[in-house]
């Protein structure tokens, strides 16, 4: 039988670092991502979000992101697209790992987000997972620049940026869930980032990259 890679090319993408495996959720992977999430993401009541989608009732929860994992896919184009990597360890679904550009030729900018479920937060795993896609974005996609925010109170995500070497990049007033929210801004450059002292392993890449409308860089 022919692959759904074949057809959809961001399903053969794989991106390897010494403990983690990212590569896009596909549909039977999504109630791995669903338990995750319920497991637990962050303290109650203190959502590190734009969205409190980790909030949601139980039964509310499950539907909302397969809505959202299927709404990436279906408004990828060149102009414009998200990859929802997931994140295993040793065979586990751990968290959510995303990186989006919107016209990209011109901008050579991506933006990434990322979640862990609580149990395996605090181990380094959010800075190998935001390295990846820094490799990615630099040394594949040809990217200039990597932008990230997080709220001004969230330690964990602001830890992550600035072990890895992001500059911040202001402080802006946004609505998160109806409330007032500062939020930090933070950006990447290849001058600035601190490499990790491993290498990325990298599957699938040119076909993606076509698929996004891009010349494959490789390094
Ligand atoms: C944000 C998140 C992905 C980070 O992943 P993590 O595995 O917990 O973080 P790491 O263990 O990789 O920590 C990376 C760095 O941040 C630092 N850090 C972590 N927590 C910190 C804290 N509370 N205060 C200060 N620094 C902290 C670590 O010391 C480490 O820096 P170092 O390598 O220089 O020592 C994860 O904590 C998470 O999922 N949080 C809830 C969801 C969330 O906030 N998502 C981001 C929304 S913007």
């Amino acid at each position: 039988m022919t692959e759904l890679a074949s057809y959809w090319p961001p399903f053969g993408l794989t991106l390897a670092t010494p403990r983690l495996t990212l590569r896009p959720i596909r549909d039977e992977e999504i109630p791995a991502a669903v338990q995750a999430a319920l497991s637990g993401i962050h303290e109650p009541g203190r959502s590190p979000f734009s969205q409190p989608w980790a909030e949601m009732p139980a039964g509310e929860l499950g539907p909302n992101m397969a809505r959202w994992y299927w709404r990436c896919r279906g408004n990828m184009s060149p102009e414009e697209w998200t990859l929802l990597l997931g994140i295993w360890h040793e065979g586990d679904f751990i968290g959510c790992q995303d990186i989006s550009a919107k016209d990209f030729p011109a901008l050579k900018t991506v933006g990434t987000g990322s979640w862990l479920r609580r149990s395996v937060q605090g181990q380094g795993f959010g800075k190998e997972m935001r390295a990846a896609v820094a490799l990615y974005a630099f040394d594949w996609l040809g990217a200039d620049a990597a932008e990230s925010e997080a709220a001004v109170w969230n330690q964990q995500s602001l830890g992550v940026s600035r072990s890895l070497g992001y500059e911040l990049n202001g402080v802006t007033r946004a609505s998160w869930g109806g409330k007032a929210q500062d939020v930090q801004k933070v950006r990447l450059t290849p001058a600035t980032f601190k490499r990790p002292d491993w290498q990325l392993k990298v599957e699938g890449h040119e076909a993606t990259a076509e698929f996004l409308g891009m010349e494959p860089v490789v390094e």
